[in-house]
C-alpha cells in the first residue's frame, strides 16, 4: 500500500535500519522493486528524478504504483527525487506522490532555506513528507571512468545543518559526506566523524549516491543515523547490461515480453541485495 514516507523513516530511525529508495524510469523497474520488497517483506521507496518523472509522466507513475501497491500489504512511498523547483514539487504532489525532495543545494544558503521552506509550507498541509539537502552531492547516476575528488566545502556542515533544519522545518535531511552520484573508478570514503555530529540533530537523514559505496561503509552510516539510502546507477547497470546480453544472445528476438523478464530479475537481484544490506528485510 502507498504510505507517507515520514512514517517509514521514523520506524527505521527507531529500529536502526535504512529504507531503500530506488529510482525508476521503466515499468520493469517498478515491478522488480515491488517483487523484491514483497519477497523480503521490506518497506521501500520508489522514486523518480525530474527527468525520470517527465519521461514516465507523474500521474502514470502514481497509477501504476498505487495499483500494484494496493494488491500487497508492504508499505511503499512514492517520492520525487532532486526536485529543483516549487513547480515540479507541486506537479508531483498533485499527481499523488507521498513525498518530495527539494534540492536547493546548488543555491546560496539563504535561497536554499527560502525554497525549502516554501516547499515545506505547501507540502506539509497535505501531509506530504519533505526532504531537503544541504552540502553538494556531485555527479550523475552513470558509470564514470574517472576518479573524483570532493572539495571539503561541499560537505554538510553540522552547525549550518542545525540552523537549516530549524529554519525550514523539513522532515529528512540529505547529507553530503563524501558520497557521490554514480559509480566511479575509485570508492568513496564517507566522513563518519561528520555524520556522528549530524546524528545529534535527531532527524532522519538520507544517503544519496548509494551505488558503489562499499557495504561496510553503508552499515556504519546506518549505525550513525542514516535512515534512507538512494540507489539508481546499480539498477540502471543491471537493466542495460542484461538487455545488451539478452539481445546479443538472441539477435532475432523482437518480442519484448520474451526478454524483459530477464531485466526485471536483474533489477530484483540488486534491490534484494540492497534491502538485506540496509537491514530493512522483514520490517514491513
Ligand atoms: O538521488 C538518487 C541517488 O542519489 C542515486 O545515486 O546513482 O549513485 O545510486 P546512485
Ligand atoms: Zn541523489
Amino acid at each position: 500500500m502507498l504510505v507517507k514516507t515520514k512514517e517509514l523513516y521514523q520506524k527505521a530511525q527507531k529500529e536502526g535500519y535504512a529504507v531503500g529508495a530506488f529510482n525508476v524510469s521503466t515499468l520493469e523497474a517498478i515491478k522488480a522493486i515491488i517483487k523484491a520488497a514483497v519477497r523480503l517483506r521490506a518497506p521501500v521507496v520508489i522514486e523518480t528524478s525530474e527527468k525520470e518523472m517527465g519521461f514516465l509522466e507523474p500521474a502514470l507513475v502514481f497509477d501504476i504504483v498505487k495499483e500494484l501497491g494496493e494488491k500487497i500489504s508492504i508499505p511503499i512511498g512514492l517520492h520525487l527525487d532532486h526536485g529543483k523547483s516549487l513547480e515540479r514539487v507541486k506537479e508531483a504532489i498533485q499527481a499523488g506522490y507521498t513525498s518530495v525532495h527539494i534540492d536547493g543545494s546548488t543555491l546560496a544558503y539563504d535561497d536554499n532555506v527560502k525554497i525549502t521552506k516554501a516547499v515545506v509550507e505547501f507540502a506539509q498541509t497535505k501531509g506530504i513528507t519533505v526532504e531537503g539537502e544541504l552540502g553538494k552531492i556531485v555527479g550523475s547516476s552513470e558509470k564514470h571512468q574517472e576518479t573524483i575528488t570532493i572539495s571539503q566545502d561541499f560537505l554538510t556542515d553540522p552547525e549550518e545543518a542545525k540552523r537549516f533544519v530549524a529554519e525550514t522545518g523539513l522532515d529528512i535531511l540529505a547529507v553530503s559526506l563524501g558520497n557521490i552520484h554514480g559509480v566511479y573508478a575509485s570508492e568513496p570514503k564517507l566522513d563518519f566523524e561528520r555524520l556522528a555530529q549530524l546524528q545529534k540533530l535527531g532527524l532522519p537523514m538520507s544517503l544519496h549516491g548509494g551505488s558503489g559505496i562499499p557495504a561496510d561503509q553503508i552499515k556504519r552510516a546506518i549505525n550513525l543515523g542514516i535512515t534512507k539510502v538512494n540507489v539508481n546507477t546499480e539498477l540502471r547497470l543491471a537493466y542495460t547490461e542484461t538487455l545488451r546480453t539478452e539481445l546479443a544472445a538472441h539477435p532475432d528476438e523482437i518480442v519484448p515480453y520474451e526478454f524483459l523478464p530477464e531485466e526485471i530479475e536483474a533489477i530484483e537481484d540488486v534491490v534484494e541485495q540492497k534491502i538485506k544490506l540496509f537491514g530493512s528485510e522483514c520490517r514491513a
